[in-house]
């Protein structure tokens, strides 16, 4: 069954004229999770062949980026960059094709060259993952999307809890297209948060307006808090309840005198 899988994919890209069976992961990650949306920017991180790049440009149509240690063919509207992405310098020829606007998604399938040690291998996959991951927090806009590889294992909880401090929306999911064997997981992890407000933080604040829906609205570094129950001209004390890319939802705790 497992090779009749590997087979499916494998011809089936083949046939289709993609460079990689990992081109129907990526189209089934968006399917599920819709990371990648209509002219956006999207980064590629661990590129080569190109599968994921092609299935990108479909899903995409805007600009495409990839990145990977190995020279990738050109692909027509993408645009390619032979480097390593923990590298500072990478990121700059990065920054230099996707200008200011930032990219709306990164993705990441990169793979270090697996050794046959399991915990070996893990390891340098986390790492790699870590390395993705501060690519992503310099080049996403707020509200932008990451998907990563890993391979399964010790460390990954503590990869996915710090995964969980930067976006609002983190789950793991296997593509069909992903081998039954393999210990892949791909984390998906929607709208980045680009605050330093963290859920459970408390604040003083004054309650300076009313929203539609009746919370009262204050600031904190120029992020919109709901306040359940707030009343205009209020200080009170409050608890951070959930944090989005742009605003976030507080409970007052006491009045402050
Ligand atoms: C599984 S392949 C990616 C397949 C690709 N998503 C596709 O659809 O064709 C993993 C890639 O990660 C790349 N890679 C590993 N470490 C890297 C690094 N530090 N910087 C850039 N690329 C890296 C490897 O060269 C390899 O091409």
């Amino acid at each position: 069954m497992a090779r009749n899988q590997k087979d499916f994919f494998y011809y089936k890209a083949k046939d289709e004229g993609y460079r990689s069976r990992a081109a129907y992961k990526l189209q089934q990650i968006n399917i599920k999770h819709n990371v990648i949306i209509p002219d956006s920017t999207v980064v590629d991180l661990g590129a080569a062949p190109g599968g994921w790049l092609q299935a990108a440009k479909e899903l995409s149509g805007g600009r495409v980026v990839g990145v990977d240690l190995q020279k990738i063919k050109p692909i027509e509207g993408v645009d390619t960059i032979k480097g390593d992405i923990t590298k500072e310098a990478t990121l700059e020829k990065i920054e230099e094709i996707i200008g200011e606007h930032g990219a709306d998604t990164v993705i990441c399938d990169a793979a270090p060259n697996l050794s046959g040690n399991w915990n070996l291998d893990h390891a340098r996959s986390i790492d790699l993952s870590y390395s993705a991951l501060d690519v992503a927090k310099k080049l996403l806009i707020p509200g932008g999307n990451f998907v990563v590889k890993v391979f399964q294992g010790d460390l990954f909880k503590e990869l996915l809890d710090e995964i969980k401090r930067n976006f609002v929306y983190v789950k793991s999911f296997t593509p069909k297209a992903s081998r039954k064997q393999s210990a892949e997981i791909y984390v998906i992890a929607k709208k980045f948060i680009t605050t330093s407000i963290e859920k459970g933080q408390e604040y003083d604040i004054e309650i300076l307006d009313i929203g539609e829906k009746g919370d009262g609205i204050a600031k904190i570094d120029d992020l919109v808090i709901f306040v359940k129950h707030g009343r205009i001209s209020q200080h009170v004390r409050v608890c951070i309840r959930e944090v989005h890319p742009n605003f976030a939802f507080a409970d007052i705790i006491e009045p402050v005198k």
